[in-house]
């Protein structure tokens, strides 16, 4: 049974990934070539830095590492832009639901996001109290796939990882939770997380299902 529920940001709690892709788009834009959102699959769940290596090598363009501190400083300030007016009206169908059924179920409940903004925007969908633990960009060294984040939002839960279920709409993540040894339920297309144990479409589905029991 799971003890513990750790859950990816973007594009599972909320759908910041369109933000985010939106943000990488212009870059590319500004750079000279396209960026199409199937590019962008290979960005979800993966560190700023890391996602634009991905995109230069899509536009087969190189650049010095501090023009490339420069290039993912001016994509996050895009994004912040972005995601400014960001509120509860966001969050994605079911979220807050299926959280407050785990938390009165006792099941611990943790964040492992790649993401440096993730308080901020937990901050403004008002659900980071919903959280006992919160790991995120700034906490982890190792980006998806490599199962750091969910190993550390594990411990934090002081379970072990067989206790722990991982949500997750990135294939780097399932990755990342298969790693840790954790079972993985992924939110999106099937053809996309292949190595899911279960792929659904939405939170709302899970909600929707515990509320039948
Ligand atoms: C998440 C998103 C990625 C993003 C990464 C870093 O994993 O899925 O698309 O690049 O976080 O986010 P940040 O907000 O720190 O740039
Ligand atoms: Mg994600």
């Amino acid at each position: 049974t799971m003890r513990g529920a750790i859950f990816d940001l973007d594009g599972v709690i909320v759908d910041t990934a369109k933000y985010h892709y939106l943000a990488w788009a212009k870059l590319a834009d500004e750079l000279g070539f396209a960026f199409t959102e199937e590019h962008n699959e290979r960005l979800k769940g993966v560190s700023r830095m890391r996602s634009l290596d991905i995109l230069l090598e899509v536009g087969g363009q190189d650049f010095s590492e501090e023009d490339k501190l420069v290039m993912a400083d001016k994509k996050n300030k895009l994004y912040v832009e972005y995601i400014s007016t960001l509120n509860e009206s966001e969050l994605l169908p079911g979220v807050k639901d299926y959280l407050i059924g785990l938390r009165a179920r006792g099941v611990g409940i943790a964040l492992g996001s790649a993401s440096k903004n993730a308080m901020f925007i937990l901050d403004k969908l008002n659900i980071a109290e919903l959280f006992d633990s919160i790991v995120d960009g700034n906490k982890v060294s190792r980006a998806k796939p490599d199962p750091e984040v969910f190993l550390i939002a594990c411990a934090e839960l002081a379970l072990q990882p067989v206790d722990c279920v991982v949500f997750e709409d990135a294939e780097a993540g399932v990755q990342a939770a298969k790693a840790a040894g954790m079972q993985v339920v992924g939110i999106g297309r099937p053809e996309i997380l292949k190595d899911a144990d279960l792929v659904v479409a939405g939170l709302h589905v899970l909600e929707g299902l515990d509320r039948l029991n």
